[in-house]
């Protein structure tokens, strides 16, 4: 039986998505010992460890820490689900290919951090997530799949982000489903689905 194994460093409403979408989640690892999605995962029986980044002196031995948790699971895919650390360029091509990362921002545009705020500073019309494959590049990767949504005139930051977030637990699921099922083709860094399945969605 395939499974996943889930890094969180938080709320984990993705990897609760996924959960509930019936994948088959083999772990949750969280580098935050107060990462509330870990009382979801043991609640429901799925096995949990804390790798606390604080108790690492280098970037390094942190990822090589989180590679013997992860491994240990012997996972088919790792899912990055509001894992917020920067990862070694090592653990990244270790799981080049069976690693997947949620975004909140339609990518290219808006990688890294305060993408909500960014995209209501931009003025942009349409704003949204992206599912990708992981590569050293922060936030760059072959992408998956897309979700778009408007941004509306009286946005703000909290209205925007759940907008979008519920989007997240749409794309999420739907990515990691045809990973497992051997469903993703990557064509010079482009990603495409086996069959006849949409990799985008507008949600207005
Ligand atoms: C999600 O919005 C996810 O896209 C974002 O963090 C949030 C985690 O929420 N990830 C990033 O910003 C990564 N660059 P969750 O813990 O409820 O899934």
């Amino acid at each position: 039986m395939n499974s996943i194994v889930i890094l969180i460093s938080g709320r984990g409403s993705n990897m609760q998505a996924m959960v509930e979408a019936g994948l088959p989640v083999a772990a949750v690892i969280s580098n935050r010992a107060d990462a509330a999605g870990l009382e979801y995962a043991a609640g429901r029986g799925i096995a949990t460890a804390i790798i606390a980044h604080r108790d690492y002196a280098t970037r390094e031995a942190f990822d090589a820490a989180l590679v013997r948790a992860i491994d240990g699971f012997r996972p088919d895919l790792v899912a990055l689900a509001g894992f917020m650390r920067i990862l070694t360029e090592d653990f990244v091509l270790r799981y080049q290919g069976r690693m997947l990362n949620i975004h909140p921002s339609l990518l290219p545009a808006f990688p890294g951090l305060d993408t909500h705020a960014r995209a209501l500073a931009a003025g942009v019309k349409l704003h949204g997530c992206s599912v990708h494959f992981v590569t050293a590049e922060l936030d760059h990767g072959p992408i998956i799949i897309q979700a778009a949504v408007p941004v509306l005139p009286h946005d703000d930051e909290v209205k925007l982000a759940a907008r979008v977030l519920a989007q997240e637990h749409r794309i999420y699921p739907q990515a990691a489903r045809w990973f497992l099922d051997g469903n993703l083709v990557i064509e010079s860094g482009v990603v495409r689905v086996k069959g006849d399945h949409p990799q985008q969605l507008y949600a207005p």
